[in-house]
């Protein structure tokens, strides 16, 4: 090879010039397609929502909770916040917001669950003499474990996720801070 042939800039053929045109042409049609396909599966969180640990203090601390009880947890509405299922069957599924629940220890076990009821809803209400949950639109009862004792519900309660916070009557449990 001459000095001068390597020194020449390289020219850009006409076939691939054509070829990167169509592969942006491609790039861009594909892109413009999908966007608003992936944007309506997976939408932005309106502004100012934040996933994180929503903080709940505990009527009763967990150290003096009995076996056999439960507590009622509710989520601050200072900022506004949420809890988020990690399970669900029926009418809850993981993903979806819970405003209440019960932190219920059970054979020496701590458990929260979401208070929805598995059937269309509603909040369950801890029977402390009955040791269930009971469902006030349609009588759904839930065991302490969450396990359906009675329908029309046909799936347990949903669990939420949660760790101990810094004191015995402090709780993180997963969330959103909705931000309004
Ligand atoms: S919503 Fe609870 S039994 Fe129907």
């Amino acid at each position: 090879m001459r000095m001068a042939d390597a020194a020449a800039p390289r020219l850009v053929t006409r076939r691939t010039f054509l070829g990167w045109w169509m592969a942006s042409l491609l790039t861009a049609t594909v892109v413009t397609g999908l966007a608003p396909i992936l944007v309506y599966f997976w939408p932005a969180p309106p502004k100012g929502q934040k996933k994180g640990l929503v903080p709940v203090t505990l009527q009763t601390p967990l150290d003096q909770l009995q076996d056999g009880t439960a507590t009622q947890i509710l989520a601050p509405t200072s900022p506004n916040s949420a809890f988020v299922m990690a399970d669900g069957g029926g009418d809850n599924a993981a993903g979806d917001l819970a405003f209440g629940g019960f932190v219920v220890k059970d054979q020496g076990k701590v458990v929260v669950f979401a208070q929805n009821c598995s059937h269309l809803g509603c909040s369950v209400a801890f029977n402390k003499d009955q040791k269930s949950f009971d469902c006030p639109c349609h009588g759904s009862r839930f065991h302490l474990d969450g396990t359906v004792l009675h329908g029309p519900a046909a799936y347990p309660l949903s669990h939420l996720t949660w760790k101990q916070g810094a004191k015995p009557d402090e709780l993180q449990v997963d969330g959103l801070i909705l931000g309004f």
